[in-house]
């Protein structure tokens, strides 16, 4: 049998990434754009992209700073997926004329505290109850951070209880409301989505298929592994793995690209977040074959993300190489706010987009 050492799919899409503000916003908007299509813009910023007019805002922001970078922006309307901040004031005729007018396509849910710049989340799940009806009346999708926050759940219990407490009493209140549960991390989640006869998707990160607790904890804290929700067990870092090599369509991928200035995660109450724009094709095809599972990297990275907002996939293609030596990435991204770490996922990295 040869070896494959070439890979031609669909340009991928991330389901989830972070591009900040500001001068780190210009500092990490070509990294995040290498090699993929479009993506899902997370609303967290300080203070966050509430309502549709900050979601244009917000959207324009970005357009300028990647026309600033040089790149190609020709298309940057179609790639550039906004979304909006639920909170407990959110409007639903404002939400669902953002959705109509093609700029907004999905709201995002934070439990208040859960995850960085969450503090106008939601703490009452009762109060958003009819934006979640409108949503679903609109099949605009909600993506959720799925960990409580109660101080008394242990922090590695945090996705496994949302599901329980949270996360299955809406989606039986709410009636067609589609969900992605974002960044799963446990097998519990895994098991969750893949029960769900429908409306139910979940992105999975390229940090959680490769790192797990050990990684993070054993030898000294490593703070570029801390992200939420925090990487857990080995057990839950294989099930992930099995579900995005799967073949799954309710798995896709959504990096959590999430940069931080390394002041504030190399800190004594360091910051959550991975910065892994710049290496996600490699980590993710290495994940693959080390599965046997090239075959089914573009359902995951290409296809399933697009079905499941109802989009076409990309029509242009990338390709992955195989190299000999391993493929060299910046280990950091200068930018006017600091220098950002680049994810490391320890191991040497062969596949490269070329
Ligand atoms: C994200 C961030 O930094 O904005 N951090 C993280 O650890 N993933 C927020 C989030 O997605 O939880
Ligand atoms: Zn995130």
């Amino acid at each position: 049998m040869s070896m494959i050492d070439h890979l031609t799919i669909r340009r991928p899409d991330d389901w989830h990434l972070h591009l900040r503000d500001g001068v780190m916003l210009e500092g990490i908007v070509s990294p995040s754009f290498q090699h993929i299509g479009r993506a899902i813009i997370m609303p967290n910023l300080v203070p966050p992209v509430v309502r549709g007019d900050d979601a244009r805002a917000y959207r324009d922001r970005i357009l300028k700073a990647m026309e600033k970078a040089g790149l190609e922006t020709s298309s940057a309307h179609r790639q550039l997926l906004m979304t909006i901040y639920l909170t407990e004031t959110t409007d639903p005729d404002d939400v669902e004329a953002a959705a109509a007018e093609g700029l907004v396509h999905a709201v995002k849910l934070y439990p208040a505290g859960a995850t960085t710049n969450s503090d106008s989340g939601v703490s009452r799940i009762d109060t958003v109850i009819p934006v979640l009806e409108r949503m679903a009346d609109v099949a605009l999708p909600l993506c959720v951070h799925g960990e409580v926050t109660d101080p008394e759940v242990d922090i590695f219990d945090r996705e496994a209880v949302f599901i329980d407490r949270v996360l299955d009493p809406v989606r039986r209140r709410v009636d067609g409301l589609r969900v992605v549960m974002e960044h799963v991390t446990t097998d519990d989640a895994v098991a969750y989505v893949s029960a769900a006869s429908s409306g139910l998707g979940a992105t999975i990160t390229p940090h959680h298929l490769m790192i797990n607790r050990n990684h993070l904890l054993v030898g000294g804290i490593k703070p570029h592994y801390y992200c939420l929700p925090i990487v857990k067990r080995e057990r839950h870092r294989l099930a992930l793995r099995k579900a995005a090599t799967s073949g799954d369509p309710r798995f896709f991928l959504g990096t959590d690209s999430a940069p931080h200035a390394d002041h504030t995660k190399e800190a004594p109450c360091g910051c959550a977040g991975v910065f892994n724009a710049p290496n996600t094709l490699s980590c993710l095809a290495q994940v693959f074959e080390e599965e046997q599972a090239l075959d089914k990297l573009e359902a995951f990275a290409s296809l399933h993300g697009p079905a499941f907002y109802r989009l076409p996939p990309n029509d242009e293609v990338i390709t992955l190489t195989k190299q000999h030596e391993p493929v060299r990435y910046p280990e950091k991204v200068d930018t006017e706010a600091g220098p950002v770490t680049v994810f490391d996922p320890g191991t040497p990295l062969y596949w490269n987009v070329t």
